[in-house]
């Protein structure tokens, strides 16, 4: 299990992927996800790229994805997650990490998408992406938002109040055009992650809780609207989650209320969308599921519930964002210094910082990194690697043990391909790094790094 909370293992670089490639230096193990390794010039290699490269070609701070290793991923949910019985599919969670090469990614390997805002359907939808296969989100929708799903006709509007089900009934009707939903549901099922990333307590903000009587008004207004088609139900229990039983219990919650909605009001439940959550290794401290065995494990107890409780579910969905990116993605670094405070501390300072990954400030997130120009040195020195943002909290790696740095070194942070770059801000007015996705020796940037002039391009003077 995971716990952000803790503080980062320090002496033990690793990472788990569908490949995993292990580099020994002294006692020390250094796992590589995907096409990741060690070149013969003792560099960092990603995608076939040497690293030092990148960062020459392209600059620092630089967020680098391996566009393999996506798709690989991509492929695993598809490959894992199939039944006999039911229609499985695999929506991608784009909030995780969106752009427009994304989306064609996605497209081509066959995924939906889960878009939670206009901006994220207008990348979607901008892509090419086909629009049947987006599912809208949200707990607060706007209007405005209700009504670019509805006039693009989305696949599916996962309804979240009974707000939305108002807004909803008149947008249709407006429009005469009707929209096809889901209702999300909070089953009260407590996973064991940060709790700003648990989304299924009683009082979280998301979804109608089964246990209320509010849902059945939600259900009930969405059945008597004309303008809309109710398929079935939706739930995500929270995000990097590394045990299996909260999954099993979702299930089994799920499927017990969908049999007393069919009780209660003879309404028969066609979908059931899962979401996603599913953890990635970030640290030592992270054991995340063998994603290929417990997919059959996940279908098994879905098709056994819906069996035992003789349900009308022919379609089951699941919505991984950070077990698809969050592996595949690396940010590079320059150091700008080294300091040692008179606290004992020591400092390497890097170009970039919590504008580019807050997750270390807002979830104490731990990372692995190593120095990227000289990957095989052995590690005996401990730093903490900041930013350069005028806040204490800005701390990519509390607690690292790494060569002795020098300046001009190039760091290499792991597992930052999800909620990195989307979550990226422009804190002190730094400009947000670019994008390269690196496959087969060649990379290719997919978002341009912001330029000074991109900062000021909306102020008003
Ligand atoms: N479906 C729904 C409805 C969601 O709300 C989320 C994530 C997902 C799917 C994808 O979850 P994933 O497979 O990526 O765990 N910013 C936080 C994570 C927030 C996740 C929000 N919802 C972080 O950096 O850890």
């Amino acid at each position: 299990m995971m716990d952000v909370m803790q503080p980062c293992s320090w002496h033990f670089l690793c990472i788990q992927a569908m490949h995993e490639n292990h580099l020994d230096m002294e006692g020390v193990a250094l796992k590589l996800f995907g096409t990741m390794k060690t070149n013969e010039l003792n560099h960092l290699e990603i995608g076939g790229c040497d690293a030092v490269e990148l960062a020459k070609e392209h600059g620092t701070p630089l967020y680098v994805m391996d566009e393999t290793l996506i798709r690989e991923n991509m492929k695993l949910f598809k490959n894992h997650f199939v039944s006999e019985k039911l229609d499985c599919r695999v929506v991608y969670a784009s909030k995780a990490f969106l752009n427009m090469a994304i989306c064609r990614i996605a497209k081509e390997e066959g995924l939906g998408i889960d878009a939670v805002s206009a901006g994220e359907l207008h990348t979607s939808i901008r892509s090419g992406f086909p629009k049947e296969n987006i599912y809208m989100h949200g707990n607060n929708k706007t209007e405005q938002e209700l009504e670019m799903a509805v006039s693009e006709g989305v696949g599916r509007i996962v309804v979240d109040n009974l707000d939305e089900v108002e807004a909803l009934a008149r947008i249709t009707e407006e429009k005469k055009l009707a929209a096809d939903v889901l209702v999300r549901l909070n089953p009260g099922v407590t996973a064991h992650t940060h709790q700003y990333i648990q989304t299924s307590k009683h009082d979280s903000k998301f979804g109608e809780s089964i246990y209320g009587r509010k849902i059945f008004e939600i259900i009930n207004g969405i059945l008597e609207c004309p303008g809309m088609n109710l398929h079935g139900f939706h739930c995500h229990i929270g995000s990097q989650i590394n045990d299996e039983d909260p999954f099993f219990e979702a299930v089994s919650v799920m499927a017990d209320f969908i049999k007393v909605v069919e009780e209660r009001i003879g309404y028969k439940a066609r979908e059931l969308n899962l979401g996603g959550g599913f953890g990635v290794y970030y640290s030592g401290e992270d054991s995340p599921i063998k994603l290929s065995d417990f997919m059959g494990r996940l279908v098994g107890h879905i098709e056994e519930k819906i069996e035992r409780n003789e349900l009308s579910v022919e379609r089951v969905i699941i919505e991984p964002g950070r077990a698809i990116v969050g592996n595949a993605g690396i940010t590079l670094y320059s150091v700008g210094g080294i300091k040692e405070t008179y606290g004992g501390k020591n400092y390497i300072f890097v170009d970039g910082g919590m504008a580019d990954n807050p997750r270390t400030a807002l979830y104490d997130a731990c990372y692995e990194a190593a120095i990227a120009n000289r990957i095989n040195e052995s590690a005996n020195e401990r730093y903490a690697i900041a930013g350069k943002c005028c806040e204490s909290g800005d701390i990519i790696i509390r607690d690292i043990e790494l060569p002795k740095a020098r300046k001009g070194d190039l760091i290499a942070v792991f597992t930052t391909g999800a909620y990195n770059y989307s979550m990226s801000s422009n804190y002190n007015r730094l400009a947000r790094p670019a994008v390269v996705f690196a496959a087969d020796g060649k990379s290719r940037v997919t978002v341009k790094r912001e330029t000074l002039d991109d900062l000021i391009r909306n102020d008003i003077i």
